[in-house]
């Protein structure tokens, strides 16, 4: 039975992605830093990426996912209530990207705001827009996970530059009708993770000044191992927490759907919760992380493989700066 996350049910009525068209590949890293193929491949699970031209930003992904899913659900634009974009790479600090979605796509009738959890940037967006239509006081909402992570990319720095691409995904979510929709969810934040993983300046803290752009502090920095054990670790607590509440092994769940950093990341957090490797969704093969796009991208590619289909039980899962940790359970409903 589908609960609602607000006062009414929810469900996604329409799903799309984009991905600028250049790749990446791990050849091409290997062309610009100090690693191998098969490093990347051991590590990661990671081939290759899509990177976009300059001059394309964040809320151009971010329109032709909103466009596509828009259609998926039969609505147009302006039936559209409610945008909240889950963003790591606005195209900048103001307006929002949430802002220049909304023109971009010709929502004239929604408002909306731009989320910052990082890569949880597509499971807080997704509740947001189901408690938004949950209390009835908006008829269709988008959330969007779209993130151009190569503008906050060091090409230099091998431990970072090889995970991360650029993508985006949308979902319009819309009242439910049937059994299907979103069931549950849980999140939370831990900011004493805060500096583990981090893009030091830009920000109030440290404004853009010569001195910032000469020692590399706008991109992103991490402590790789750190970010690794809490990102295994918080996974499978968050969801074991979504599934003990709601009655659900992991023989009930019918796909995972994680967050995409690191294969091993997400296999050892499927194992651990005891669901087998064909539960398990991992294109990070294809696209690197993402960020906010990579949960879209996956449910995406599961539906376009025939994995995913209406009536089926999805735990979708999330760690990310900050850290932010999100999980959340529903029955496919397209
Ligand atoms: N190519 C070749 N060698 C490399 C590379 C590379 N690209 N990057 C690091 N190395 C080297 C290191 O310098 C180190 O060498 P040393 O032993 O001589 O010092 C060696 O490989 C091992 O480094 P580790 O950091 O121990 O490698 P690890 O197995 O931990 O993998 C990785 C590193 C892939 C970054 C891993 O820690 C990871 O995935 N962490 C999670 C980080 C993440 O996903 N962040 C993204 C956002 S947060 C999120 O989405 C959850």
């Amino acid at each position: 039975m589908v609960k609602n996350a607000g006062c009414r049910p929810t469900k996604i009525s329409g799903l799309a992605t984009y991905v600028p068209p250049r790749l990446l590949t791990n050849k091409d890293l290997e062309r610009l830093v100090n690693t191998s193929d098969e490093w990347i491949l051991q590590r990661t699970g990671i081939r290759e990426r899509h990177i976009v031209d300059p001059g394309v930003a964040t809320s151009d992904l971010a329109k032709e996912a909103a466009l596509g899913a828009i259609a998926q659900a039969g609505l147009t634009p302006k039936d559209i209530d409610f945008i909240v974009v889950g963003t790591t790479t606005p195209d900048m600090m103001f307006p929002s990207t949430a802002c220049l979605v909304q023109n971009k796509i010709g929502a004239h009738g929604a408002w909306g705001f731009d989320l910052g959890a990082a890569c949880s940037g597509f499971t807080y967006a997704l509740t947001t827009a189901a408690h938004m239509v949950g209390a009835g006081t908006h008829r269709h909402a988008l959330a969007i996970g779209a993130d151009v992570m190569s503008s906050i990319i060091d090409y230099t720095d091998r431990s970072t530059c090889v995970l991360f691409g650029d993508g985006a995904g949308a979902v319009v979510v819309s009242p439910a009708t049937d059994n299907c929709g979103i069931i549950d969810f849980a999140h939370e934040v831990d900011g004493g993770g805060g500096l583990a993983l981090c893009m030091p300046a830009g920000g109030s803290l440290r404004p853009a000044s010569h001195e910032t752009v000469d020692q590399r502090l706008h991109y992103v920095k991490q402590d790789g191992q750190t970010v690794f054990k809490f990102a295994v670790k918080k996974t499978e607590e968050i969801c074991a927490r979504v599934m003990e509440r709601n009655n659900v092994t992991g023989s009930d769940i019918d796909l995972f759907v994680s967050h995409q950093a690191n294969r091993r990341i997400i296999m050892s957090a499927a194992e651990r919760l005891g669901l087998p490797e064909e539960k398990v969704v991992i294109n990070i093969e294809k696209y690197g992380n993402t960020t906010a796009g990579t949960i879209p991208l996956a449910l995406a590619d599961a539906v376009a493989d025939g994995r995913l289909k209406k009536g089926n039980l999805v735990l979708l899962a999330s760690v990310g700066a900050g850290f932010t940790v999100g999980s959340v359970l529903l029955r496919w409903s397209i």
